[in-house]
């Protein structure tokens, strides 16, 4: 006789076959929850590999509007640009960022001229242009808040004439959602939204987005603008201020280390929240599969899948394509 508990309650019942698991789900993940990001530059041809993100690469406007087209034909709605600025034309203004002829709104017009569906979130910050590789403008060792906040709102500007459908402040001054709004509405775009990075953590998972880039800090670290992650409570304050600033979005970055603060800014927000599972959270899946340590694509879904069941309806990731690719096969 095979012995029998007297027990009533058995979850496992709800885990008996792939069907019954599928109906049960709490949580689900699809390409038009993904955001690319993508690292533009100068040039055509351009396709530079990355070192530290295997898969991701630097590319000109012709390359980037192939990536473009194929993340259409995979349902990804959504892309977030990052521009590679050539060392000559950075300096301690981070002026090259105000050229209305520069790298990024060129890119930002035709890209939306080519797919005006495709929802292009574009950067709001100074370090690719900065040669002190800060988010703002450096005076006598100390980054300036309020003087980098009224460039980034022309910034901004620039990048909604282009034809930007959300601006994006990665930079964590204070006060620059309500002068980016102030500064879109008094010219003319109403309809441009903002998704403010709310509560971004001083992160050591950033490492290989500022090699795409060559955007590391000179000197110094971030930490007197971005988060400390011993911290919960300061997202809440950042959240709530960004919001009553004026986001229409707000997204909690890095994800993975994070998503306790994903869960608790989906809690105290009705806004729509988005998580960015960073350059160093993509790296390390890379590293590990490669190693043959773990499984590329489960580890890959599942940690995508921790985000969005965290709280974020929108995952900024590098692993976009490949996501939307394995769902296409499911
Ligand atoms: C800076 C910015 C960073 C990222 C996006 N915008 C890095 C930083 O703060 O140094 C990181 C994204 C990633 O690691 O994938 N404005």
């Amino acid at each position: 006789m095979e012995p029998r508990l007297d027990l009533p309650l058995r979850p496992r019942r709800n885990r008996r076959s792939a069907s019954i698991r599928d109906i049960i789900a709490e949580t689900s993940l699809a390409a038009q929850d993904l955001v690319m990001p993508l690292f533009v530059m100068e040039g055509s041809g351009k396709h530079q590999a990355i070192q530290s993100m295997p898969g991701i690469f630097r590319t000109s406007l012709d390359q980037a509007l192939r990536q473009v087209e194929q993340l259409q034909r995979l349902g990804v709605r959504s892309i977030a640009l990052f521009p590679y600025i050539a060392p000559e034309l950075r300096d301690g203004l981070g002026s090259e960022a105000l050229n209305r002829q520069g790298l990024s709104p060129r890119v930002i017009k035709a890209i939306k001229k080519r797919f005006p569906a495709m929802v292009v979130f574009s950067d709001v910050a100074l370090d690719p242009f900065n040669s002190d590789g800060h988010d703002g403008i450096v005076r006598r060792g100390q980054v300036v808040n309020d003087e980098t906040v009224a460039v980034l709102a022309q910034m901004a500007v620039l990048q909604a004439e282009a034809g930007a459908d959300y601006v994006a402040p990665s930079d964590m001054m204070d006060g620059r959602v309500a002068a980016i709004r102030k500064a879109l509405d008094e010219a003319g775009f109403t309809h441009t939204g903002i998704m403010s990075y709310a509560a971004k953590y001083a992160s050591s998972f950033y490492g290989p987005f500022r090699d795409a880039l060559d955007s590391s800090p000179k000197a110094g670290d971030k930490k007197t603008y971005q988060m400390d992650p011993r911290n919960l409570r300061e997202a809440l304050r950042e959240a709530a201020l960004d919001e009553a600033e004026g986001a229409d979005m707000l997204m909690v970055k890095p994800a993975l280390a994070y998503l306790d603060v994903i869960a608790a800014v989906r809690q105290h927000t009705t806004l729509p929240v988005a998580a960015y599972n960073v350059s160093g959270e993509y790296s390390m899946i890379k590293a590990a599969a490669k190693a043959g340590y773990l499984d590329h694509d489960k580890a890959m879904a599942e940690s995508l899948m921790a985000i969005r069941r965290a709280g974020a309806g929108i995952i900024f990731t590098y692993f976009a394509k490949e996501m939307a690719e394995l769902l296409k096969k499911r």
